[in-house]
């Protein structure tokens, strides 16, 4: 049984994915789950919010130089652009029950690979190596689940509809998709419906093209389950009306282009949206730097790292809200799963 991929996604950038995997991950891992988290964006954002400079440059320095196993996303796959196969992640441990695999800047080097392979998985001949490669993060993700035991894994991905995004879809079995209140991100559902749709009919045409496939492959399910609704994203000296305006049409966006819900009655608010709408996360503000500087969750901040007065109480809402977040998703999830 593998375990579940899932995925923070918008093709729009800024819309606060990498903050949420972030957070989540933290979050559930405090609920008890064993979390997993795997850095695809070649930004290593992710990766540079939870592991300090020095670490970092270790890691991205030089490899391990071990054949079998790899310390960032790039070194386990990056044999396969040779003549090698994938390499196992050796986890980052953050916690006994919170693990990383790292990102890699590197990793955009491993974007024309993936390309080429993905029309020779379609070919009469020799499909083991392109599937082998299209499926590498999905290797890599639950090989890393497998050593930790882990029961959830969240992956975090850059802003585009690139051949890295569309190999770490494939490995995805559910997408929340967080959204800004703005125009770019409301259009940006226009281009991600179609484009998961496309990618999950693709895959399946892969996959039926290799009758006996000589390695589990995943199942490409990328199920959306909810969006989230970013206030951070609202410059404040726009007028609280357009912040409304952009806000109240995601029911309906969400909806048309993710559902192919055409029906034209759809919730006024994402308040009244409570099947889709998961969550509204509020703008943090200054406890923003403050909780990247001690390289902690917001939650997680104390008086120790500056967190008083208001913002203590701040960081304590922060808590029930992310909370209210990860017990909704793990209800969808697990509902999905059966
Ligand atoms: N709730 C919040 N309150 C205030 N600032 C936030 C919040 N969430 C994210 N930010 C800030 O907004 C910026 C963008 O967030 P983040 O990096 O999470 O977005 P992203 O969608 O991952 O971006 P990219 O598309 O570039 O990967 C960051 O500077 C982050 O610190
Ligand atoms: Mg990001």
């Amino acid at each position: 049984m593998s375990v579940p991929v899932l995925t923070f996604f918008n093709n729009k950038g800024g819309v606060g994915k990498t903050s949420l995997v972030y957070h989540l991950a933290w979050m559930l891992s405090d609920l008890g789950q064993r979390v997993l988290a795997c850095d695809l964006d070649p930004q290593a954002n992710l990766t540079a919010g939870f592991l300090d400079e020095a670490r970092l440059q270790k890691l991205w320095e030089r490899d391990n130089g071990l054949p079998e196993s790899g310390q960032t996303i790039m070194q386990c796959v990056q044999p396969l652009t040779e003549v090698g196969d994938v390499r196992l992640p050796i986890l980052e441990r953050i916690t006994p029950e919170l693990s990383l695999i790292p990102g890699d800047l590197a990793l955009a080097g491993f974007e024309d690979t993936l390309s080429t392979e993905w029309p020779a998985a379609l070919g009469s001949s020799s499909l083991y190596r392109p599937f082998r490669i299209l499926t590498a993060f999905s290797i890599v993700m639950q090989a890393g689940a497998k050593q930790m035991d882990a029961s959830i894994i969240l992956a975090d991905v850059g802003p585009n509809f690139g051949a890295i995004n569309r190999s770490a879809l494939i490995a995805t079995d559910h997408v929340v998709v967080p959204l800004g209140a703005d125009l770019f991100s409301l259009q940006g559902l226009r281009n991600l419906g179609p484009t998961l749709n496309r990618w999950r009919l693709d895959w399946k045409q892969r996959k039926d093209n290799w009758a006996q496939p000589a390695f589990p492959l995943p199942s490409g399910r990328m199920q959306t389950i909810g969006y989230v609704v970013q206030q951070h994203g609202v410059r404040l000296n726009r007028p609280v009306k357009a912040y409304d305006q952009w806000v109240n049409r995601m029911p309906e966006e969400y909806a048309r282009n993710l559902l192919g819900d055409h029906t034209g009655s759809y919730p006024p608010t994402p308040e009244q949206d409570a099947e889709h709408a998961l969550a509204t996360v509020k703008h943090y503000r200054s406890l923003v730097p403050m909780a990247q500087e001690a390289r902690k969750p917001i939650f997680r901040l104390t008086t120790a790292d500056g967190a008083i007065g208001s913002h203590a109480a701040a960081a304590s809402d922060a808590r029930h809200d992310f909370e209210v977040l990860a017990k909704k998703i793990l209800e969808r999830v697990k509902f999905c799963e059966g």
